[in-house]
Order: C-alpha cells, then sequence, then structure tokens
C-alpha cells in the first residue's frame, strides 16, 4: 500500500489530530491494531496515538480544536487520555521506554522515542505506525517488516520473544488469539518461546486470560487456538479439564475415540451455526466429565456413564475457575450439557409423544440450540452411520414440531396452579400441593390427559380424593 493511500484511508478523526500536531509542531503517529487492521481491512473502533511528549496536553487541544463540548478523560497516574468522537475511541499515550522485573507485570516506564515505543509492542504487526506530522504525513514507520509479516501471515514478536512474553505473558495468549482470529502461523521461535515459558501465565489475572480465550472461541475456526494452547502447555495451566479430554486408551485392542479432537471437531461445526458465545461454551464442555466417568466394561468396551449429569455439575467450578458469569448464562451451559444425550437417545429408538413432551418440558426455549449442539456432535467418519443419524434427527425435529402445536409444553405454564390447588381445597402450603400439582404435570406429559384447565382440573379433583383431601363446598 502506498503512503498515499494510506493518507486516504484515514478516517476524519485521525485527519485532524494530524491537523493539530502539525500546526502545534506536537510529533505523533498512529499506532498498533488500528494500523493492523486498516491494512487488513478489518473495521476498528479503537484508534491509539503515540505522541512524542505530554499526551494529556495533545489530546485536550484536539478535543477543543474539534468542539469544546468533547470530553477528554484524563488518565494522570498514567499519563494518558482518552476521547470518545461517536463510536470511536481515540487514545493518546506518550511514547514510552518500559523496563520490566520478572515477578510482575508492572513496568517501571520512562519517556521514549518511537522506536523505544514499537520495541516494547507484542508483535511486527501490531508495531506500526503511520506518521501525523509534517514531513512525512501518512508514512508507514515499520522497523520489523510487520507489513512483510502481513503479507505471509505470520505473528512474530519484535524483540527476543523470550523478552517479549517475559514483558507480559498475556502476550503468550494474545498470540495465539490473533492466529486464530486471523488464521496467521506463529513464527517457529516465538512458538517454542510460549511453551518454555508457558508457566509464568500464572501471572497473569484469570480474567484477562478468560478474555483471551473468549475470542479465541468467538473465532470462526476456535480449533486453531484450542490445538496450540494445548502444544504449547498453557491449556493445562488455565484449563485442565480440557487438557484432560487428551488422550485414548487401550485395553485388549478396544479403544475410545480421543475425547479433546472430539470435542474440537464437535466446536468447530457448531461455529458454523452460531455466533452464541455460550452454545459455543456448551459444545466444549459437554463431554467435559468423560475423563472422571470412564470405565472398561470387558463386554461393552469403554462406557462413559452419567457423563452428562457429572458434565453440568462440573460447570459451576470450572466458570468459577475461569471467572466466567455464575449466571443465567451458567445455567444455559449446565442445561444444555446435562440434556446434550436426550435427543440423540431419542433418534435411536421409537420417538414416542411422551418421551418428546419430556424433552420440550426440561429443555423449554433452548431446544432449537439443544439441537444445533446434538447435530454438531455427530462426527462419525462413517457416511452410512452420519446419513441415518441425520436422518431420524430430523424425525426427531418434526415430532417436536408436531407435539409442540398439540401439546404447548415449550414454555410450559402449568394449567392449574398450587394457588388454585390450595384455594379448592382450603390448603396452606404442604407436601399435599406439591404432590397434587406433581402428578397434573406427570399426567399431562406421559399423555394420559391433554395439557388443558378444564381437564386438568378434573384430575386435580380425582388425584385430591385419592388422598383423602376434600375440595371445600
Ligand atoms: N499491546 C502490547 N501488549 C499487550 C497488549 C497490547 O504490546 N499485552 C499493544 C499492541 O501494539 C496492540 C496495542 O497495544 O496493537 C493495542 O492493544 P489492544 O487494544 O489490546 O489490542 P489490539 O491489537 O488493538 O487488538 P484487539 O482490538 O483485537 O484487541
Amino acid at each position: 500500500m502506498s503512503n498515499e493511500s494510506f493518507h486516504n484511508n484515514l478516517p476524519e478523526a485521525v485527519l485532524t489530530i494530524g491537523k493539530i500536531c502539525r500546526e502545534q509542531d506536537l510529533p505523533a503517529y498512529v499506532i498498533g491494531g488500528y494500523v493492523r487492521d486498516l491494512i487488513l481491512n478489518r473495521s476498528s473502533k479503537d484508534i491509539d496515538v503515540v505522541v512524542i511528549g505530554d499526551a494529556i496536553e495533545v489530546a485536550t487541544k484536539v478535543a477543543k480544536a474539534i468542539g469544546n463540548t468533547i470530553p477528554v478523560s484524563v488518565f494522570k497516574n498514567f499519563g494518558t487520555a482518552m476521547i470518545k468522537l461517536d463510536d470511536i475511541e481515540i487514545e493518546f499515550v506518550g511514547a514510552r521506554k518500559e523496563s520490566y522485573s520478572s515477578d510482575s507485570r508492572k513496568p517501571k516506564v520512562f519517556t521514549g522515542t518511537l522506536e523505544d515505543d514499537q520495541n516494547r509492542r507484542d508483535f511486527t504487526i501490531n508495531a506500526l505506525a503511520i506518521s501525523l506530522n509534517k514531513n512525512d504525513f501518512g508514512t508507514l514507520l515499520d522497523p520489523f517488516n510487520g507489513l512483510a509479516d502481513i503479507d505471509a501471515k505470520i505473528i512474530r514478536t519484535p524483540l527476543d520473544p523470550i523478552i517479549t512474553y517475559s514483558d507480559d505473558p498475556l502476550r503468550m495468549m494474545r498470540a495465539i488469539r490473533f492466529a486464530t482470529q486471523l488464521q496467521f502461523t506463529i513464527e517457529k521461535d516465538s512458538l517454542e518461546a510460549i511453551s518454555t515459558i508457558c508457566e509464568r501465565i500464572k501471572i497473569i489475572s484469570m480474567e484477562r486470560v478468560s478474555d483471551e480465550l473468549n475470542k479465541i472461541i468467538l473465532s470462526p475456526k476456535p480449533s486453531i487456538g484450542f490445538n496450540l494452547l494445548f502444544e504449547t502447555g498453557l491449556l493445562k495451566l488455565i484449563f485442565p479439564e480440557m487438557n484432560n479430554l487428551f488422550g485414548v486408551e487401550s485395553i485388549k485392542g478396544k479403544e475410545h475415540k480421543d475425547n479433546f479432537y472430539h470435542t474440537l471437531e464437535v466446536l468447530d461445526n457448531i461455529c458454523a451455526h452460531t455466533d452464541n458465545l455460550w452454545l459455543r461454551w456448551a459444545a466444549i464442555l459437554h463431554d467435559i466429565a468423560k475423563p472422571p466417568t470412564k470405565r472398561f466394561d470387558p463386554e461393552h468396551g469403554w462406557t462413559f456413564h452419567g457423563h452428562e449429569d457429572k458434565g453440568a455439575r462440573m460447570v459451576p467450578g470450572i466458570f468459577r475457575d475461569l471467572k466466567l458469569p455464575l449466571n443465567e448464562k451458567m445455567k444455559y451451559v449446565q442445561k444444555l450439557v446435562l440434556l446434550h444425550l436426550r435427543p440423540i437417545v431419542l433418534a435411536k429408538s421409537e420417538i414416542t409423544d411422551s418421551a418428546v413432551r419430556r424433552l420440550l418440558f426440561e429443555a423449554g426455549d433452548d431446544i432449537d440450540d439443544l439441537m444445533k449442539l446434538c447435530s454438531a456432535d455427530v462426527t462419525t467418519k462413517n457416511e452410512f452411520k452420519q446419513k441415518k443419524y441425520k436422518a431420524n434427527f430430523e424425525l426427531v425435529k418434526e415430532k417436536l414440531i408436531e407435539v409442540e402445536e398439540k401439546d404447548n409444553i415449550r414454555n410450559w405454564q402449568p394449567p392449574v396452579t398450587g394457588e388454585m390447588i390450595m384455594e379448592t381445597f382450603n390448603l396452606k402450603p404442604c407436601r399435599e400441593v406439591g404432590i397434587i400439582k406433581n402428578a397434573i404435570r406427570e399426567a399431562i406429559l406421559d399423555g394420559h390427559i391433554p395439557n388443558q384447565h378444564e381437564i386438568a382440573f378434573k384430575y386435580m379433583l380425582e388425584k385430591a380424593e385419592s388422598l383423602g383431601i376434600q375440595p371445600v363446598k
């Protein structure tokens, strides 16, 4: 890309910054991710500007020149400032030269030149700068050949990778995240360095680690990232339960499949059908309890009985360790892990209405996501089996629609409520109310009575009578 085209490609806000910096003779450069994304044609809303001098002063002057109403957020301790223009955030930072100590992420910061600043960045593709200055406006300043690395799709550190990663171990996660998002290759020495010092990830807060992990999971093909996390040893440190999925055991010539690679296949499969981060997490965790439930039965070979149940119970601990939200998102993942075998079991046997009703009752509005997860879980390479599963699945889907139209179970509201039961028999909340309520629900799910108020009310009277309870006159 020529300098001229950089000039033409810069948005209004950057041109304005350039104009002001030129007028005031304040050397400044657009740097980092914004320049990388400009070259890659990716949209980016965060613009970083490096100033050789006082960044807060430049930000204040720029804001004033654009319009008096634009607020400047000043971070005095860091010597940085930020202005917001519509949905664009522009951060002004003074050029820095940093020196890190080995046991902390907190660097000692000294004022530096542009080159010092580029030296301390994570990757060559993130160290590119565009000048906003009078004599070379629009020129790309690329001391580490970042442009060539973008062309060759390579992630490389500007300095010795051991130094760059030790300075900020989160960069090991970032390397793998960029490799996954951009489908770039991590250069050999850099990858080796990650394996060598992976233990240093422990000084990084789990919130920041899982932020990167989630970006890997939201990429088009997350298996790229998980394979790299596994190969470098990072996965074992940040997410040991997933690491444990790896491996194949063989007894008397009987092997089970490698659950790590199976999980990655399911995850990549589901990515074609959803952008929902939590459905993707459900794919990652669906077989998470296979290692602790694994048994060898001389007759049947390898079994993983109850892995869906144990897996669902493992979800809160995993979410807590990874500092993921412990709210309804976690409950949703738990539910999908718990139910992930149900549609497959259904598809294998004769599909009865009552089994479909029970599934609809338990999955509720998440039934469509559950079906997506189950389709993604079919990873057999046997074409015959593949076709058979898919065909049975279609039958389950049709049956789900048919039963839902008839019985309205998906958003289940009991046709006779606990309050109605208490009122009819003049009861206070007690065990009997629960028994009657459950009996009505079971009768509907089993198909003994339809999901209708009047018939359910009559059923309630009969059930109460069998318990020796009479309605008030
Ligand atoms: N940077 C770095 N080391 C880090 C984080 C960031 O050297 N651990 C530098 C890189 O030059 C990066 C820039 O700071 O390009 C901005 O960082 P950030 O906004 O976190 O990431 P981006 O590269 O912009 O990418 P994305 O927006 O996808 O996170």
